[in-house]
């Protein structure tokens, strides 16, 4: 009896004396949120493995419907080049510079085109990362639109710049794909067209910095990571 309630006082006293300390990280400040201070190693290999486990599980009871279609794919091409571009990088492109300096950085989606199921990609689209520049895409269109996206990254993997132009001038000759809504009119005329010859300089220019805004992570205060 005597050893069970020495045991019970300790760990109390221990969780109580690890929250205290906990709490005083917090409050002292003395953690650092900038993105430009790096998670340790194990905290990314943890916060990795809890997203990648949840959008798993998440996107579990999704079906998806039948992709690759000729028209499917061009709407895919020309709503990624509007609303993913910047941020992922397009084929033989780069991202533009408000995504270089976010943390996590978008990642290149040939890697995400192999490992994960269509239903994993577009509940991704769809719902977005929490606490980070991921948006959810699911308030703004429709999952037939999604579907589209997601049908276009699953082609990702071995497709060349020019494939990716020619797909665009297809789009773009057909009226195919709406754009992005919340882009300026000025810059929908350059999608497709314009930054096709002119991949870098003209994208990170043209919305670099309007769609970095947006992204100052209305998350930020819940942003636990670390
Ligand atoms: C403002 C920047 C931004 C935009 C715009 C954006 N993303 Fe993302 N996306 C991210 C970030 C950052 C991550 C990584 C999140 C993480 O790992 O926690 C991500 C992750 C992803 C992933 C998962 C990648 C993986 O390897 O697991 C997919 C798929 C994805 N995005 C697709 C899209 C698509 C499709 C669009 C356009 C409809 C889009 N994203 C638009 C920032 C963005």
């Amino acid at each position: 009896m005597q050893v069970f309630k020495i045991a019970l006082t300790t760990l109390v006293v221990g969780i109580l004396a690890l929250g205290a300390a906990a709490a005083g990280v917090v409050y002292s400040g003395a953690y650092n949120v900038a993105a430009t201070d790096k998670h340790w190693p194990i905290t990314y290999w943890v916060l990795n493995q809890a997203v990648h486990r949840s959008v798993e599980r998440q996107s579990a009871d999704i079906e998806a419907p039948e992709l690759g279609g000729k028209e499917q794919l061009l709407a895919g091409a020309a709503n990624f080049d509007a609303m993913c571009s910047d941020c992922h990088a397009p084929p033989g492109g780069q991202q533009s510079v408000a995504a270089r300096g976010m943390y996590p950085k978008p990642p290149e989606l040939t890697h995400a085109a192999e490992e994960k199921s269509p239903a994993e990609l577009f509940w991704v689209i769809k719902h977005g990362i929490k606490a980070s520049a991921m948006p959810a895409w699911g308030a703004s269109h429709s999952d037939e639109e999604m579907w589209a996206m997601t049908a276009f990254v699953e082609q990702l993997p071995g497709m060349s710049a020019t494939d990716y132009r020619q797909m665009l001038q297809t789009a773009k000759a057909q009226g195919i794909g709406h754009g992005d809504e919340g882009h300026h009119d000025e810059s929908d005329e350059s999608h497709g067209g314009d930054h096709a010859s002119d991949e870098a300089s003209g994208r990170s220019d043209s919305h670099g910095e309007t769609q970095g805004q947006p992204h100052s992570d209305p998350d930020g205060s819940a942003h636990a990571h670390g």
